[in-house]
């Protein structure tokens, strides 16, 4: 920022000096058409024009290096083509040696040289309390973060190098605080996979047992979710 404002001095300063050394001369050659005078409106007019430039200049080059900087530090990219797609998956999760801390809080430690093993079908519960770090355990193996030190492991890959998007469509997630997009039943189950059918839509409502309560609305599945529903729904 300090180097985009002085620049912006620099040019705008330069204009005026410029401008004034310039008009000196033409007052002097040409006086009869140069007045000190016109000289003079000539300067404040371009001071005036000049100034908010460079500071707006100076403001969104500021800005926007915050910006360039965030879009730098996100290294997990959904959209790349990137890594592994085995062929089928079974559900092995291993966490080796994983410590971690939030981007934004690096000085409080979330979890610690943390192991553990799941494996495929068991269901598990991880207690423990308040902010202890269970849900981003769940962060984790989505790949929203990745570890500081260790692996996490799914099936024996490092989840580093799977594929994204490929590992987010084979994982469900029932969150702590459901979120409902503004839109009908319909099209918020459709957002984990955009090309399901409409028979995959009602399959998937019958495994999360959602469909008897859908049917129960006037619009069934094309009801809008709004505030309509609870939490639970
Ligand atoms: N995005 C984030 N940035 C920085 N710190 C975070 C972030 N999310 C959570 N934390 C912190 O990390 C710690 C672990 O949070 P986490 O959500 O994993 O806890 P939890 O075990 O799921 O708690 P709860 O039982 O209340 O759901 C907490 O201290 C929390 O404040
Ligand atoms: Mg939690």
């Amino acid at each position: 920022m300090g180097v985009s404002q002085g620049l912006g001095q620099l040019l705008s300063f330069s204009a005026i000096t410029l401008t004034l050394w310039y008009g000196l001369k033409l007052t002097r050659t040409e006086s009869h058409h140069y007045t000190p005078g016109a000289l003079f409106m000539n300067v404040t007019i371009l001071a005036t024009q000049f100034m908010p430039c460079f500071q707006t200049f100076a403001e969104a080059s500021a800005s926007g290096s915050f910006v360039f900087d965030m879009i730098e530090r996100a290294n997990i990219n959904v959209l790349d083509g990137e890594g592994k797609k085995p062929e089928t998956i079974k559900g092995d999760i291993e966490f080796k040696d994983v410590t971690f801390s939030y981007p934004t809080r690096q000085e409080s430690c979330i979890l610690q040289n943390f192991s553990m093993k799941i494996s495929s079908g068991k269901t598990i519960a991880l207690v423990g309390a308040s902010g202890c770090g269970k849900s981003t355990i769940i962060q984790l193996i989505q790949r929203f973060y990745d570890p500081d030190n260790g692996q996490i492991l799914i099936d024996g890959h490092d989840i580093k190098t799977l594929n994204v998007a490929w590992l987010r469509s084979h994982i469900g997630i029932v969150s702590q605080e459901p979120v409902l997009f503004d839109g009908s039943i319909e099209e918020n189950i459709r957002l984990g996979k955009l090309d399901a059918t409409d028979e995959e839509v009602i399959a998937a409502a019958k495994l999360a047992n959602a469909h008897n309560f859908i049917m129960d609305f006037p619009e069934n599945y094309k009801t809008i979710s709004g505030d309509k529903l609870s939490g639970g729904e």
